[in-house]
């Protein structure tokens, strides 16, 4: 379900759409135990040992984020019950939803690459390190987050991707494969929920344009994690994209697995779309993203915003001539 407004506005209750999140939820689930069972790894490359000690961790701090959404998203719905019931509903139907079936999707992702180190020789993550990355994720503008974690759930999908296609080992190809295709749904149901914020009034386009733009913007964007010159202190919670190993420490991960090529041109793209699907407004460059932020800056009128970044690119265009 990508467009709740609609469906609210249609009559639908929470009720019809949280029925409607568990039968896709039933539809898709799959068994860890049955994806490992009687398998066995043939070939870890290092690259494969390498992408594992990033996914393990990763996954692991998806959790703090699913408890953060579902407390804080049922917390803002009760203050808007009354002054914005449909941004209400929508605000209750995100917090159930990560409470339900993100936390229990996550978890399947990180027992399966959790027993997949282990299986490839890779030492468990310690104790301290596990409690490190349950660190509590911060309260911020829902809609903000909603838009984060659609990014995040890119990098995972981009990677897992990545990842099944260039393994040689079936059961590393079939585990982020598998992986992968959760991720993709991730991706969606965030994108969905930013939407509805936004339609229902909950927050104004510049807040969904804004953290798609911190998010690639090529002077320190956050898909930039490791790479960037300065990290900012964040107090607990990690954010496991800003820890990214390069090539040449142990398990770390080469320039094509990380911003380079296709890897990155596909974690661009997607965020571009992510914009047009959340807010209507048709962006293909960093710079028409730019644009769009800058305009919703002044206004909070998609046509407007729209041509601000049509005008801009025809700028460009004339002044490239
Ligand atoms: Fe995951
Ligand atoms: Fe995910």
């Amino acid at each position: 379900m990508t467009d709740i407004v609609s469906e609210l506005r249609a009559g639908a209750t929470i009720s019809d759409v949280l029925r409607a999140q568990q039968s896709y939820h039933e539809y898709r689930r799959w068994s860890t135990d049955e994806l490992f069972d009687g398998r066995r790894l043939d070939r870890p490359a290092p690259e494969d040992r390498a992408a594992l000690w990033h996914a393990a961790r990763a996954e692991l701090t998806t959790q703090p984020a699913g408890i953060r959404l579902a407390v804080d998203g049922v917390k803002l719905a009760h203050e808007l019950r009354e002054s914005n019931p449909l941004g209400a509903d929508v605000l209750h139907i995100a917090a159930a939803w990560s409470a339900r079936y993100w936390l229990e999707e996550e978890a399947h992702h990180e027992v399966s690459f959790g027993r997949l180190m282990e299986m490839a020789g890779v030492d468990p993550i310690g104790h301290d390190e596990v409690v490190d990355h349950r660190g509590p994720f911060p309260t911020d503008n829902y809609a903000r987050v909603c838009v984060l974690q659609a990014c995040v759930e890119i990098e995972a999908c981009v990677s897992y991707g990545f990842v099944s296609r260039t393994t040689e080992d079936p059961l590393v190809r079939d585990v982020f494969h598998t992986v992968m295709k959760d991720e993709v749904q991730h991706r969606q149901y965030f994108v969905s929920f930013a939407k509805a914020l936004v339609e229902s009034g909950v927050y104004p386009l510049k807040d969904v344009l804004s953290m798609a733009y911190t998010w690639i913007r090529p002077d320190g964007g956050e898909t930039y994690g490791s790479s960037r010159e300065a990290q900012t202190d964040r107090q607990g919670y990690v954010n496991w994209w800003e820890h990214l190993r390069g090539g040449e420490e142990e398990f770390g991960l080469g320039d094509v697995a990380l911003h380079e090529g296709s890897v990155h041109s596909r974690k661009l793209s997607s965020v571009f779309a992510l914009v047009r699907e959340a807010t209507g407004i048709a962006v293909t460059s960093y710079e028409d993203l730019k644009r769009a932020y800058f305009a919703s800056l002044r206004t909070n009128d998609v046509d407007r915003i729209r041509s601000a970044v049509r005008r801009g690119a025809e700028k460009e265009a004339a002044l490239a001539r």
